[in-house]
């Protein structure tokens, strides 16, 4: 019941952060570019991305879903049974602060993308931002008993990370209007981080 009640009142909320994704990732793609959508979850973002924007979109998933609406593949690790390059683009949401080994992942995902990486995550900044982010990091996944390890990056943390991996910054956001106006106010603005990340040529051939 009180899983029920969570995500009856978290469907608002989630609407309103798919619509935003969905315009943010359409300046990243042209029609009939294949995505894979890591951590893919029930495969909402995944199918609307692919309807709305024309995409070819399958998943990766760690805990795949019942009736998960886009095609997935269970991996047990965070390496994906895909050749480099496989896909134009791979996107990576609200799933890399889930992960204690994030740079192993995400240079999977740089590995098997041909054009970008786009990723939306958690950023620290601003007052109580790990409260804050913690809080809506629970209250989002507790009902679909996604692990939560409760470890977020700061804005040059992302950078430090992208470097590491030698990947450079096409395009960053690094305050979003992703939720309705009382909910943004708490959870959205500079707590949310949206990067358009390309590998270097090593990365990609
Ligand atoms: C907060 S949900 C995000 C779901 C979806 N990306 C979205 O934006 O609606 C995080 C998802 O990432 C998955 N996940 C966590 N670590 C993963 C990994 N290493 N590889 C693939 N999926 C992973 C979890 O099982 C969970 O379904």
């Amino acid at each position: 019941m009180s899983k029920w009640l969570f995500r009856w009142l978290h469907k608002p909320i989630y609407e309103a952060r798919v619509s935003e994704l969905i315009k943010r990732v359409s300046y990243s793609v042209r029609r009939g570019d294949s995505l894979l959508d890591v951590g893919c979850g029930g495969g909402e973002l995944g199918v609307r991305l692919g309807n709305e924007l024309e995409l070819k979109v399958e998943g990766v998933e760690r805990f795949p879903r019942e009736g998960c609406r886009i095609g997935v593949t269970q991996i047990e690790t965070s390496f994906f049974p895909f050749p480099d390059n496989a896909f134009d683009h791979v996107l990576v949401a609200d799933v890399l602060h889930h992960e204690w080994d994030d740079d192993i992942l995400l240079k999977e995902c740089l590995r098997v993308c041909r054009k970008s990486v786009i990723i939306k995550d958690h950023k620290l900044d601003g007052v109580l931002a790990i409260h804050r982010i913690a809080l809506m990091d629970w209250l989002a996944n507790t009902a679909y008993g996604v692990e939560c390890i409760y470890r977020y990056r700061t804005c040059a943390g992302w950078h430090h990370l992208f470097s590491r991996l030698g990947a450079h910054i096409v395009s960053e956001i690094t305050s979003m209007r992703l939720y309705p106006t009382g909910v943004n106010w708490l959870f959205g603005g500079r707590l949310q981080y949206f990067a358009v990340i390309e590998p270097t040529q090593a990365e990609c051939e």
